[in-house]
């Protein structure tokens, strides 16, 4: 276990969490390195009998290199959205080749940038991307290997706003229209197109929605080659979910690699797979300290630290993070908000959840915080950006510096105010 409670103190693997406040005080995402490599691996074996594919992390979960380095060592590329990604993964050691470009909003200098770092595969999410693309392409003499992102309309059932393939999402090219697009895609003298891609949502614990979609994914490639098409790859995407509370059941990824490979058989092409969460949700937590314990009816604040800039999801999609002390000092639980010092209500991490006794100056983590968590981080109410700590056994490094005077350094006034102040 990566973090575990020992001797009355919780633990990120072989290191006190007090003495990461200590070195580094908090707030501050902790990483376990052996838990990203437990879930690496257990995602690696669930699909060991799939012998075409192409493993990519998504790198919007968490683009710290050290999380990149790991993973590529477990043979993963990279899935990126944008040209800041596409450098995160460079940093993080991943070869171009090993790098498909997804995402909605490309620009022309990403896209530019992409085929000149030699990317190895571009999802094209609507036609005239795929114009721009090839024409992009000709113009350096190659040729830009692409697959089409097909939205094959199937909810998910996950939060409605990281749900992506329901019938106004802005992701793809709805299934109805796939063949017509991937014809006119097909002709374009700059591309090589491939094969299609599906992403249908994140956070996704059931996965009867991904079999559906997967099926029609299936159905569509038998249309295509029915065209005459050559269909060598299809992106099967990202998704899969975690468990965020105690006791609650995340995605079974054995159960999902037996799923695609009965839903996949006779496909004869490379699968690709977009894991973003699953692997790095569990590898992180956020190291808080309460600051107060503001008495209220009828329950209490347990103003902690960490905010809403530094942990979003709760507030965006009322996420459940469990709330963990560090020195648990009885196991007697009393009913409060934990809230963060960001001045909104929305900067609240549990609302009315009945939590381990904590007092002033306690340190507590906010758990399963490896995704989308440092990642979607802000400076709101000019807070800095937390640092973060990389353990691995016995031994923990700061991974990241962010103080106030840096972003204080970031920033300057225009001409003209600068003289008077
Ligand atoms: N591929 C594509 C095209 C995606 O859009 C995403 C995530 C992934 C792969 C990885 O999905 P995952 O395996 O992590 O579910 N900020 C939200 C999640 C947004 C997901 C966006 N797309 C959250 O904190 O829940």
């Amino acid at each position: 276990m990566s973090f575990q409670m020992r001797d009355g103190t919780l633990h990120a693997e072989g290191v006190l969490l007090p003495a990461i406040a200590d070195a580094v005080g908090t707030p501050a995402y902790v990483y376990s390195a052996t838990a990203l490599r437990d879930a690496a691996r257990s995602f690696v074996d669930a699909l060991a009998p799939i012998a075409r594919k192409q493993l990519l992390y998504a790198v919007k979960a968490n683009p710290h290199p050290a999380i990149l380095h790991t993973l590529s060592g477990f043979g993963f590329g990279a899935d990126i959205v944008s040209g800041g990604e596409l450098q995160a993964a460079r940093a993080g050691g991943i070869a171009p080749d090993a790098i498909v470009y997804s995402g909605v909003g490309k620009t022309r200098e990403e896209m530019a940038a992409a085929l000149d770092a030699g990317i190895g595969r571009f999802n094209i999410e609507h036609e005239r991307e795929g114009e721009v693309l090839s024409a992009l392409a000709r113009a350096r003499g190659v040729r830009a290997t692409a697959l089409l992102r097909v939205n094959p309309l199937v909810d998910a059932h996950t939060h409605a706003k990281i749900s992506t393939a329901l019938t106004d999402s802005k992701f793809g090219i709805p299934y109805p229209e796939a063949v017509p697009v991937y014809r006119r895609l097909a002709a374009l003298p700059g591309l090589k197109l491939q094969g299609v891609a599906v992403h249908i949502g994140s956070q996704i614990t059931d996965l009867a929605p991904l079999c559906t979609a997967y099926r029609k994914i299936g159905a569509l490639v038998t249309a295509l080659r029915g065209q005459e098409y050559s269909i060598t790859h299809v992106d099967l995407g990202g998704g899969l979910g975690v468990a965020y509370r105690a006791g609650e059941a995340g995605a079974d990824v054995v159960a999902y690699g037996a799923m695609v490979v009965r839903e996949t058989a006779g496909w004869d092409v490379t699968l690709l797979f977009e894991p973003g969460r699953f692997l790095v949700a569990a590898a992180g937590v956020l190291l808080t300290r309460v600051l107060w314990v503001k008495p209220a009816q009828p329950h209490p604040f347990v103003i902690v630290d960490a905010a809403m800039n530094d942990l979003a999801r709760p507030a965006l999609y009322d996420a459940w993070h469990d709330f963990v002390p560090v020195r648990p000092c009885s196991s007697e639980r009393f009913v409060a908000h934990v809230v963060g010092p960001v001045c909104e209500s929305g900067d609240s991490f549990a609302h009315a959840r009945a939590i381990e006794h904590v007092e002033e100056g306690d340190l507590a983590v906010l758990a399963t915080a490896g995704a989308y968590g440092a990642a979607m981080a802000s400076t709101y109410n000019a807070r800095a950006l937390v640092p973060e700590v990389w353990v691995d056994g016995d031994r923990f490094d700061i991974v990241s510096d962010r103080t106030p005077a840096a972003l204080v350094r970031s920033q300057r006034l225009p001409h003209g105010m600068a003289e008077s102040a």
